[in-house]
């Protein structure tokens, strides 16, 4: 495919770890992670986390990088082409609806953090709104707006001149203010209370549901099975070590949802807030907190700043899914795609914020192994992508990269068609054939009982 719809690749390794692990950092690090931790047996879960991160969690992220950057172009024919003439492009199809679903309600999401960033900025940040400010009419609806309206002005610059340089301007910001955190963090009476209950390690918590939580997270944490990350690796250089950057942003993900964790901790013993999970952590607990807390006017907003970041590059990872589908199968300029995602989204964002109040009687149901139970718009599209769809697409993406393709493939693409070493080529090949799919099913059957 010539002319203006060239499929573009990122401008230096680093810019495509950055673009990645803008992806990975997201809500899951700061809102779910920490507070799973916590409840799973601290260090015990960390322990095991880690495990599902390396069993599960980079092994998919090497396949469908390989399936994206062999083939240079968007998600769905990127399977097309790593099997011409089958089914398999609608996996790729899948990926695309998956991430098309998500972008309904993350945009939303997006839109809430950047309320409590603007308010924290001003100093009006203050616990217990949130339930109001959700269900209100118009308010979140300007919020949602403004998001995709930064998230299109960003997308609009293409991938190395919008996604690329916001992440490598974004992602050192998040790391630094991050660091704040923790340093102040350090000076908290609830310190050592706080770290404790994250790290020391308690076996008799880890229970089935331990080892349920930390795949789910794994998977979840990486943004696999979502199509960014074919869409991402056919950004990804033919020289760029697959096996190196799926490593890199799975240990700095990880290090994200730790630091998160001594952020967290610390602070809610201090101020006797019981530490959930969920948007409640971040919008009813933490508003509590640093209204308490000496210096809680720029600490909030520091806060507040970080999760918008973090928000804001996997939102716009997301929405690259559709774009470059379009660009590519509609044949449509960038900014075409651009606007058409956009509008999308604002039409589903704006059904989906309005879900949260004056349509909140308007439900949807899925069937679960205890009968069907109904949800609104925003939680429908949640539980919809993450229980059902994400593992059908992780288990038949496995299945393609480990039984269907000669293992040529993923040979080539760990070695740069033979350049390098691949050396852990078998290991990986066992891997993506028997232990991602078994652990992938295991959690989707215990998801719907
Ligand atoms: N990896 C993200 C997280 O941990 C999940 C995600 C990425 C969700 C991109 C939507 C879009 O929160």
């Amino acid at each position: 495919m010539g002319g203006k719809n060239e499929h573009t690749t990122f401008a230096t390794r680093l810019g495509g770890i950055a673009a990645a692990v803008g992806s990975a950092v997201g809500f899951g690090n700061i809102w779910r992670f920490p507070y799973i931790t916590g409840r799973d047996g601290g260090a015990a879960f960390l322990l095991i986390y880690v495990v599902a991160v390396l069993l599960l969690g980079i092994p998919m992220m090497i396949a469908e990088f390989s399936i994206g950057r062999s083939a240079h172009r968007n998600v769905v024919d990127a399977y097309r082409k790593a099997a011409p003439g089958t089914k398999w492009h609608w996996v790729g199809g899948l990926g695309l609806l998956v991430a098309v679903l998500i972008l309904g309600f993350y945009t939303v999401l997006s839109g809430w953090t950047l309320r409590y960033t603007f308010v924290s900025l001003t100093g009006d940040l203050h616990g217990g709104e949130f339930l109001g400010f959700v269900s209100d009419t118009y308010q979140p609806l300007f919020w949602t707006l403004l998001a995709i309206f930064i998230n299109a002005s960003i997308l609009l610059g293409g991938v190395q001149k919008g996604i690329e340089r916001a992440s490598n301007i974004m992602m050192p910001l998040l790391a630094l203010l991050l660091l704040v955190l923790v340093a102040n963090s350090a000076t908290l009476d609830g310190f050592g209370e706080g770290v404790a209950f994250l790290f020391v390690p308690k076996w008799e918590d880890v229970t089935v549901q331990t080892f349920l939580d930390a795949i789910g997270q794994a998977f979840f944490s990486l943004s696999v099975a979502m199509g960014i990350l074919v869409a991402y690796g056919s950004y990804l250089g033919d020289n760029t070590k697959i096996g190196k950057t799926a490593i890199s942003v799975a240990a700095l993900d990880t290090l994200v949802a730790i630091l998160a964790g001594v952020v967290i901790f610390p602070a809610c013993f201090t101020y006797q807030q019981e530490a959930g999970q969920g948007p409640g952590l971040m919008f009813e607990t933490l508003p509590t907190v640093f209204e308490q807390m000496p210096g809680g006017w720029p600490l909030g907003a520091i806060f507040f700043l970080l999760i918008t970041l973090a928000g804001l590059t996997s939102c716009m990872s997301i929405f690259e899914v559709p774009i470059s589908y379009l660009q590519e199968e509609w044949h449509i300029s960038r900014r075409r795609a651009v606007l058409v995602s956009s509008i999308y989204a604002l039409a589903v964002g704006i059904c989906c914020s309005l879900a949260m109040g004056a349509w909140s009687d308007f439900k949807l149901l899925l069937p679960t192994g205890h009968g069907w139970e109904s949800y609104n718009l925003f939680d429908f599209l949640d539980n919809l992508t993450s229980r059902y769809m994400m593992p059908v697409c992780a288990i038949l993406t496995s299945i393609l990269v480990g039984w269907y393709l000669k293992k040529d493939f993923m040979h080539d693409a760990i070695t740069n068609w033979r350049t390098d070493s691949g050396w852990y080529l078998r290991p990986l090949l066992i891997l993506l054939r028997f232990v991602a799919p078994a652990l992938i099913l295991i959690i989707f059957v215990a998801n719907l009982l």
